[in-house]
């Protein structure tokens, strides 16, 4: 389809979600996986300040890099890896096609 991508999204269980997800619609990656009732707060809206759209990007995808209030927030946050990234801080574009991250713990 024009103007989506494919994401794959691996729950908290260890089960894995084929999403679509627009392209043309400034949607971020907590944004899509609430919209595909996946467990994801996006308490904070998007604003990088709750960190509970924490996931990990299981694919090699080069990613945007992170401000430094993805860092900060990141920083306090539990259970951060290498590859934790804030999901609201990651906007779906065609660079993200066959994106696979996996839900961080909360
Ligand atoms: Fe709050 Fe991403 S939704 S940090």
């Amino acid at each position: 389809m024009e103007n989506t991508i494919q994401l794959t999204v691996i729950d908290r269980d260890g089960i894995s979600h084929e999403l679509v997800a627009p392209t043309d619609m400034n949607l971020n990656l907590m944004e899509v996986c609430k919209g595909s009732d996946l467990p994801v707060e996006g308490t904070c809206g998007g604003m990088a300040l709750c960190a509970s759209c924490h996931v990990y990007v299981l694919s090699d995808h080069e990613l945007p890099e992170q401000s430094d209030d993805e860092l900060d927030m990141l920083d306090q946050a539990f259970f951060v890896k290498d590859n934790s990234r804030l999901g609201c801080q990651l906007r779906m574009t065609e660079a993200f096609n066959g994106l696979k991250v996996q839900l961080a713990k909360v």
